[in-house]
């Protein structure tokens, strides 16, 4: 198995212009062949699906590709993938759908750790609704979402268990198995967010216990184009409002209006890619590449990640925070004495790019303590490399 950062970074025009890209958790770069696959669907003539004609059929053919693309990308049947503008998005859309048939009475389970995006729309949907919202605590100490709190938050009137893969901020990843395992308990339905885990862990949904699953390509060195998971049988079983022409079949009737074609073909190349990123790690199907690729990933970030982490703790002037266990390579901290923006604007001036604030957190920074403001936000990705985390921790300690 090997992973060369040499050729991966090559692949990435953006990385050339010699700035650090730590805002991966904000978004993605994009490689060549991704570039070449949107610009290829337009070179070759696209127009709307259901014609009697040519490009109608590339279109057609691109979003077929695009769907299964994605089932390799995460498991799951291509059938059952629903693309969006965003993770956001659908997530409204589908939780609106859901709520269709919720009574007052009935429960929700969100939790402090996710992103706003995976809260609210919950949260509004059983205001609507008249049914009661339930939350997960983080352990403030550890950046935990225990798992065992859960036995007591579902019961008989749960709907919907609301959780994440994995915190854009913290990079906690919750034990899904174990939350969606008391979700299935009571016949409640598991919503994981997978916005922050996809471009770092391999992803089986079945294992997780996700009755739906969402994903943004941006985060995956793909376009803005948002997904959503869910066995096609269950997506039969909802139903989203919709213009009264456009198709009722599965998953066509949660897609509002008419999909990016061009982009589509990007998320099919960023498949492409992120499955030839350990090339010999593995042959047989785009799946299994998909597969034993993220798993040389998640190694070759968490290595990257000690050298963050090992770096900021031995940093008197530097409180990290969040310690889980199971983590994406997403660190969060402060500086003594500053702001998270005016270190974020002192990184930036010397070609570091971060983030800071609650990047949607909310409920988690305030939890933590850390409203308003936030903290610094530098995720790493694939295509960084040690000279990124060098060039990071050498600003961060002049800043002391
Ligand atoms: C964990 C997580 N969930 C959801 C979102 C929202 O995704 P989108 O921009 O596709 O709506 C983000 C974006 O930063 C995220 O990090």
């Amino acid at each position: 198995m090997s992973f060369d950062i040499g050729r991966v970074r090559a692949a990435y025009p953006a990385l050339r212009d010699g700035h650090a890209y730590l805002d991966g958790a904000a978004g993605t770069q994009v490689p060549v062949p991704v570039i070449e696959a949107i610009a290829e669907a337009y070179r070759r003539g696209l127009g709307n699906v259901g014609g009697a004609f040519p490009a109608s059929a590339r279109s057609s053919e691109i979003v077929a590709e695009a769907r299964q693309a994605v089932a390799d990308l995460v498991g799951g049947a291509a059938e059952g993938v629903v693309f969006g503008p965003s993770a956001t998005a659908l997530t409204y859309r589908i939780s609106s759908a859901l709520a269709k048939s919720w009574v007052p009475g009935d429960e929700v389970v969100v939790s402090r750790l996710d992103h706003d995006s995976n809260i609210r729309p919950w949260v509004q949907a059983a205001e609507r609704a008249g049914a009661v919202v339930r939350w997960a605590e983080v352990d403030a100490a550890t950046g935990e979402l225990p798992a065992a709190q859960y036995e007591a938050l579902i019961g008989a009137r749960t709907r919907v268990v609301a959780v994440t893969a994995a915190s854009n901020v913290l990079g906690t990843r919750p034990d899904l198995a174990a939350i969606s395992a008391f979700a299935r308990a009571v016949g409640a339905l598991c919503y994981v967010d997978g916005v922050h885990a996809t471009p770092h862990v391999p992803v089986d949904v079945a294992a997780l216990g996700a009755d739906f699953y969402a994903t943004s390509a941006y985060k995956w060195s793909g376009p803005h184009v948002g997904t959503v998971i869910a066995a096609p049988a269950l997506l039969e079983t909802l139903h989203p409002d919709k213009l009264a022409p456009s198709p009722d079949t599965v998953p066509d009737r949660f897609e509002r209006g008419t999909l990016p074609f061009a982009d589509l073909a990007g998320v099919t190349a960023a498949v492409d890619h992120l499955a030839g990123l350990a090339p010999g790690a593995a042959g047989g199907t785009r799946r299994e590449r998909v597969l034993a690729s993220m798993t040389v990933v998640e190694e070759y970030e968490a290595a990257l990640f000690s050298h963050l982490l090992g770096g900021l703790a031995g940093m008197s002037h530097v409180t990290v925070y969040g310690k889980a266990a199971r983590r994406a390579p997403t660190a969060f901290f402060t500086l003594t004495g500053l702001t998270p923006r005016a270190v974020a604007e002192s990184l930036a001036a010397r070609g570091i790019n971060v983030w800071s604030g609650n990047n949607y957190a909310l409920e988690l920074c305030r939890a933590l303590g850390l409203e308003p403001g936030g903290a610094v936000r530098a995720g790493l990705v694939h295509y960084n490399d040690d000279s990124d985390v060098d060039r990071l921790l050498t600003a961060v300690a002049d800043l002391a």
